[in-house]
């Protein structure tokens, strides 16, 4: 036993009046193998002093000094300093002294005269010590998970309700921008609407994903060519001081969403920049890895550095945390890193970070490697050409602000609209003065699913094609080309319709 502790520093506060026995109990600890580091006290001033100005590994406290008791001491340093082990030394310490003593909170007593018992008690209560610690330090990381889950799901709840606000006010701005004269006032006006509704449905794009509710895709992709299209993105993204440096050297498939990994670099390279105020360097490079940062399987490393202002032991430890940041309201929102840590979560990834105060960070991400049999497919898909197919249009959603946008909408495009706020109504339409060429509905409507509705509405009309609109994507249906987030566009939603309407023709 003592072997495992040998040579290892201890702290020791010794609260003893006699000099004499304070030496024989030092010689003993060293001999049993601590490198000591010790203050002698013998007063209760002195004591309060040492206790606030220094961590000690260990209290030993004699019983009896003159105008100070060890009762005093014990009473001192439960109140200062909780947890740390306190041992009584004493040459005279009877039974009944001994209970009051671990009554009060000491955690041994040593007579002076059986000094030999000192190391092992100290040895078995540094392991209890560090046992407590372990225990609170695994009370607070599931604290720190029970919170994450609970804003994640409200994250979630309001990102819904948010798309559907965000979606109406996108969409009467481009609608009224079309209307008003081109140039005026009125129509930057409407624009700088348009562009801070785009900025507030990419927050709720992050809370969403934090929230676990963003569509997750995982396939082999070419990490490379990711990342090249993202490389046309970031000069912008970090202005002109900013100098870039890529190596992209990973040739093996990684699997990967390509819109996480998007968010992640850019997350990560804003991040950089305001690491930056007055430019650097950005190094962006990936590489293959044979077993990865737990032994395992194989990954491709990605590495995002800056020479920026690094980052303190305090801000590494807290720099996860949902809605943990440094910078002043209105510049971060401390999300950040709290979506990159859920991304990678998902992706069964993971991420370390390094870094020198003054000297600048670097974020390390191991993506997991795809199946080397699997062919890596293009990244995105190519956009689809704008239609200008004409046709009945039964728009089904709760949210009278979007439903009647809807119709503005498709009206302004040609289209014959028809409007309902739930399943049933849009039946009644349907029958009523159908056929429906094309059906865009909500994915949750209050008195059913939209994929019911459509399963009832094929039963009447078999060539209705169907446009899912939803503000959550973790529901959506297998079938991507059915499917169109909220918040969309106008342009958007003609261009989907339109394209629909030529497939209900063909
Ligand atoms: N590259 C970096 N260099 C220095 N500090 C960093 C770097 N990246 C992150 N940090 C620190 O970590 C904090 C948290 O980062 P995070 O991206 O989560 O939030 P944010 O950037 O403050 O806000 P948001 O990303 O939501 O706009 C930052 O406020 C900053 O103090
Ligand atoms: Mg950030």
């Amino acid at each position: 036993m003592t072997d495992a502790y040998a040579g290892r520093p201890l702290r020791v506060l010794l609260v003893e009046d006699n000099p004499a026995d304070a030496e024989l109990v030092l010689r003993q600890l060293k001999r049993g193998g601590f490198a000591v580091d010790s203050l002698l006290v013998d007063n209760e001033p002195r004591l309060r002093q040492a206790l606030s100005d220094g961590r000690w590994d260990v209290v030993l406290c004699d019983w009896v000094m003159p105008g100070f008791s060890g009762l005093d001491a014990l009473a001192l340093v439960r109140s200062m300093n909780s947890d740390v082990p306190f041992i009584i030394l004493s040459g005279t310490v009877g039974e009944e002294v001994a209970v009051e003593a671990m009554r009060a909170g000491a955690h041994d007593y040593v007579l002076k005269d059986r000094s030999h018992r000192l190391v092992p008690v100290i040895e078995r209560e540094l392991r209890e010590a560090e046992t407590r610690r372990e225990g609170a330090r695994l009370r607070d990381r599931l604290q720190q998970a029970a919170k994450e889950e609970s804003i994640g799901r409200l994250a979630g709840g309001v990102a819904h309700d948010f798309n559907n606000i965000l979606t109406a006010i996108i969409g009467y701005a481009e609608l009224g921008a079309r209307q008003v004269a081109q140039g005026s006032s009125l129509e930057r006006c409407l624009h700088r609407i348009d562009a801070a509704a785009r900025r507030g449905a990419g927050l709720t794009r992050q809370l969403l994903a934090f929230a676990r509710h963003q569509p997750f895709e995982p396939r082999p992709v070419s990490l490379k060519e990711v990342l090249e299209r993202s490389l046309d993105m970031l000069p912008v993204l970090l202005g002109p001081d900013v100098h870039i440096d890529a190596t992209l050297l990973a040739e093996r498939p990684a699997r990967v969403d390509p819109h996480q990994v998007d968010q992640v670099l850019m997350n990560l390279a804003v991040n950089a920049r305001d690491a930056m105020p007055t430019g650097g360097r950005l190094t962006l490079a990936i590489h293959d890895e044979g077993p990865g940062p737990h032994g395992d399987g194989s990954w491709v490393r990605m590495e995002v550095g800056d020479t920026g202002s690094g980052m303190s032991e305090e801000v590494i430890a807290r720099l996860f945390e949902p809605f943990f940041t440094t910078k002043p309201v209105g510049k971060g929102t401390g999300l950040g890193l709290a979506t990159i840590k859920a991304i990678i979560e998902r992706h069964h990834g993971s991420i370390a970070v390094r870094s020198i105060p003054g000297k600048g960070s670097t974020f390390t991400v191991w993506w997991p490697a795809a199946d080397a049999v699997e062919q890596p497919s293009r990244a995105y898909r190519t956009p689809m050409p704008l239609g200008s197919a004409t046709g009945t249009v039964l728009v089904v959603e709760v949210d009278p602000l979007v439903r009647e946008l809807g119709r503005e909408v498709l009206e302004s495009f040609g289209h014959t609209v028809l409007t309902a706020g739930d399943a049933a109504a849009a039946l009644a339409l349907a029958d009523a003065q159908g056929p429906v060429d094309v059906l865009v509905t909500d994915l949750v409507l209050p008195d059913g699913s939209g994929a019911e509705l459509a399963a009832d509405l094929h039963r009447r009309t078999q060539r209705t094609v169907v446009l899912y609109t939803t503000g959550f994507a973790s529901d959506r249906p297998d079938d991507e080309s059915a499917f169109l987030p909220k918040p969309f566009s106008p342009a958007e939603l003609s261009r989907r319709v339109a394209d629909a309407v030529a497939r209900a023709r063909r």
